[in-house]
């Protein structure tokens, strides 16, 4: 059975460019709970660590630079096949491959700064998740802890 929860970060540039409350707006209208959430600003070893699969890409370095950049916004999404759901609604990873309507589309400004991160399998999406938040920082509908 599909997982119940995938990870997103808006990512720095989408929050320097005010487009956090459209985003969450588009996450919410889109079915999605959000069961824990938080602003932060990764270290460098924190940024490698996140994206530890990409290391001996050509993009790393680039990438590493524009997480650390600035502030991010980090939550847990959850509904059912959140993973592959989300990723729909973010579009592709490079933005002009992306459909209409989608995050990527209207928010990204390139393959590198694309606004938005999803996780893309359920197994990364428990990894994800437990990378920024502790038990303690998420919550069920009635507001009590998840644990
Ligand atoms: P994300 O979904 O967070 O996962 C890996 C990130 O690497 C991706 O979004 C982009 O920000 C970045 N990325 C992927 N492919 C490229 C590329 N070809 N050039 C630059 N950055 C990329």
């Amino acid at each position: 059975m599909a997982g119940r929860i995938t990870l997103t970060m808006i990512k720095p540039g989408a929050v320097k460019n005010e487009h956090i409350g459209h985003i969450l707006t588009m996450i919410s209208e889109a079915g999605f709970r959000i069961s824990a959430m938080k602003f932060a600003q990764l270290r460098r070893s924190q940024a490698e660590a996140f994206y530890k699969v990409h290391k001996d890409k050509t993009f790393f370095n680039a990438l590493i630079e524009y997480m650390i950049s600035g502030p991010l916004v980090a939550a847990i999404l959850e509904k059912d096949n959140a993973v592959k759901d989300y990723r729909e609604l973010i579009g592709a990873t490079d933005p002009t491959k992306a459909d209409n309507g989608t995050i990527r589309k209207l928010f990204a400004e390139s393959v590198q700064k694309n606004a938005v991160h999803g996780s893309d399998s359920d197994t990364n999406a428990q990894i994800e998740a437990n990378f920024f938040f502790s038990t303690s920082e998420r919550f069920t509908e009635d507001g009590y802890i998840l644990l």
